[in-house]
């Protein structure tokens, strides 16, 4: 091998790009079907397009999942759409938790079904769970998702807080008309809960633009809020994801802050993307996504499986172009998991 050649994922064991960057972190996204129609995501509610393919089966998810783990992949999050709407949600979890080389089975979800299930999940072998609550005013939540279900989620988080998962964190999509209102909230909510509050700013996607244009806040504020009320950014952990997480003495809680718009925010990118219909994107806002499907049949098509996701890793670009107004082929969010 040449001196300054990048080493082959096969002589480091671990898939990696042309940037060094090396992938850990497997988002899976199990279907692109939501219950809530969030402002930012689907305003109109998912739209079904019968055109489309179907969504991979419990045996397609099985084996791709088992081809990123042998490539090295060993933490990985299920993720939508709403994941918990496919009704064979608990079985896929139950099967994934026990691929060889997974060692972390996380979810992510608009909670509208975790105060009834967060047990039934944990028990199925998911360690994580990440729930979306945009504000924690009853009316804007009802407002931002289209449905008045802000107190049984909060509920869902004390369940999910009480049935043993090694994270329960909070996503927050930062906008402009919630902004001002609900830091209080949000202070008592992490007063006594062991959670992470993660701010996220709002991301372009190709349906939202206008909306983004008139609702995108940067995350600098809530920075600046952080740093003036006594709360201190912990150290990055090693394999950690994008967020920068403050604590306070005084809180048990952490408030983090996810900001895609800030720079060197895809330097350490370890993250690769399956949508539910078996493409490979290789950034959130990259291209249309490489089909897997084909190879997603049979067992025995593993090795070829493994080849081809390997074959893929040179095209991942440094960062997305989020900067310039290119958000890719992402119509929204909902459609490669977030
Ligand atoms: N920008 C930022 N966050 C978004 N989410 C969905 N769409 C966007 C967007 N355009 C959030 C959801 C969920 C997480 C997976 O991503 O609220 O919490
Ligand atoms: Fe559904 Fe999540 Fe999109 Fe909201 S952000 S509509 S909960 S997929």
């Amino acid at each position: 091998m040449a001196l300054f050649d990048p080493p082959s994922p096969s002589s480091t064991g671990q898939l990696q790009d042309g940037f060094g960057r090396r992938f850990s972190y497997l988002r899976l996204s199990l279907t692109e079907r939501c219950n809530f129609r969030c402002t930012y995501c689907l305003p109109n509610g998912f739209q079904a397009q019968k055109s489309l393919p179907t969504e991979l089966s419990r045996d397609e998810i099985r084996r791709a999942v088992a081809a990123f783990a042998k490539l090295g992949l060993w933490k990985l999050r299920l993720t939508g759409g709403e994941p918990t709407v496919r009704t064979d949600f608990t079985d896929i979890a139950r099967k994934l938790a026990q691929v060889e080389g997974i060692r972390h089975l996380a979810m992510t979800t608009n909670g509208y079904r975790l105060e009834r299930s967060a047990a039934k999940w944990r028990e199925a072998g998911v360690d994580a769970v990440n729930v979306s609550i945009d504000t924690l005013d009853r009316t804007r939540f009802a407002e931002v998702t289209g449905h008045d279900k802000l107190e049984g989620v909060v509920r869902g988080v004390d369940v999910a807080l009480g049935a043993g998962f090694a994270s329960v964190k909070v996503n927050s999509v930062l906008l402009r008309e919630l902004e001002g209102s609900g830091w209080d909230d949000v202070l008592g909510f992490v007063a006594h809960r062991d959670v992470s509050w993660r701010f996220i700013e709002l991301m372009r996607t190709n349906d939202n633009a206008g909306f983004h244009q008139r609702q995108a806040t940067p995350g600098e504020l809530v920075r600046e809020r952080l740093d003036a009320s006594g709360w201190y950014a912990l150290a990055r952990r090693e394999g950690a994801g994008p967020a920068v997480e403050y604590a306070h003495p005084d809180y048990r809680g952490r408030i983090g802050l996810i900001a895609p718009y800030s720079s060197g925010f895809c330097d350490s990118c370890n993250r690769l993307r399956l949508s539910s219909r078996g493409k490979l994107h290789l950034c959130l806002f990259g291209s249309e996504g490489l089909e897997l499907r084909d190879l997603l049949q049979r067992d025995d098509q593993a090795g070829e499986l493994v080849e081809r996701i390997e074959a893929a890793m040179p095209a991942k670009m440094r960062g997305h172009r989020l900067h310039e107004g290119d958000s890719g082929a992402t119509p929204h969010l909902a459609s490669i998991g977030g």
